[in-house]
């Protein structure tokens, strides 16, 4: 990985602190020590090391392809989904989207029932972005499914531009969690439905959304 962190240290080098029993009873995820990689044929090196791994899937029937092992596809939301989960913790913003991801490396598949469980660390804090590493693991097998080197997702503002978000380090706590106090305005929903102005060349009609 050509990123380094904030102390300008190549990624490979990086050691992120170890959690303490502490950070881990404020439910910021399960860390990926020596003692658990241990029972994995492939062990992660450098960074990953200190993974944390979040989620866990069951992996049930609508999750399979025609091979009838894990479908890429549904992993892929799965993980979409965990990294910008991540990334609002991280950064602090609900506005957070997906922009780049690195190769996808698919190692090793699950079945039907099988367990697999979710891995995300934070390689580098850009000045609006967020890059992290990913690994996807049978808990059944204890193989490697899937590896990504990058995810990026950038932190944008009101205007939906790419904002700074201000921050250099890993937090393992839940203070940058952004904090809501009222309900959100909810989105309006669709209310009219008017045909268009030239019958003789439409081929649908127009949907009026408010939003
Ligand atoms: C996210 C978005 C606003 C960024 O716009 P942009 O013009 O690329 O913005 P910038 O060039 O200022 O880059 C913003 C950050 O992304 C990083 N970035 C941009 N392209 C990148 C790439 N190909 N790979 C890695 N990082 C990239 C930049 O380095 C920058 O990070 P930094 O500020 O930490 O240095 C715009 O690309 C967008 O709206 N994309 C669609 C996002 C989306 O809807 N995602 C959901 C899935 S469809």
């Amino acid at each position: 990985m050509g990123h380094g962190d904030a102390t300008g240290r190549p990624a490979d080098e990086q050691t992120t602190d170890q959690q303490t029993d502490e950070q881990q009873e404020q439910g910021t995820g399960r860390a990926f020590t020596a003692e658990s990689a241990d029972q994995y044929e492939d062990r992660p090196l450098g960074n990953r090391r200190h993974m944390n791994f979040y989620s866990r899937k069951w992996v049930r029937p609508e999750d399979l392809n025609a091979n009838g092992t894990l479908f890429g596809g549904s992993l892929l939301k799965w993980i979409d989904e965990e990294a910008a989960i991540y990334a609002i913790v991280q950064l602090g913003n609900e506005r957070c989207v997906t922009k780049f991801y690195s190769e996808i490396n698919f190692v090793s598949s699950a079945w039907q029932g099988d367990l697999i469980e979710m891995g995300l660390v934070a390689t580098h804090f850009g000045r609006t972005s967020l890059t992290m590493s990913c690994m996807v693991r049978n808990m059944i097998t204890r193989k490697t499914i899937l590896t990504i080197d990058k995810i990026v997702f950038v932190n944008l503002g009101p205007d939906g531009k790419p904002a700074p978000h201000g921050y250099t380090e890993i937090t393992y706590l839940r203070d940058r969690i952004p904090k809501r106090t009222t309900a959100p305005i909810p989105r309006q929903p669709i209310t009219e439905v008017i045909p268009v102005q030239r019958p003789e060349e439409a081929t649908s009609i127009d949907i009026v959304d408010p939003r």
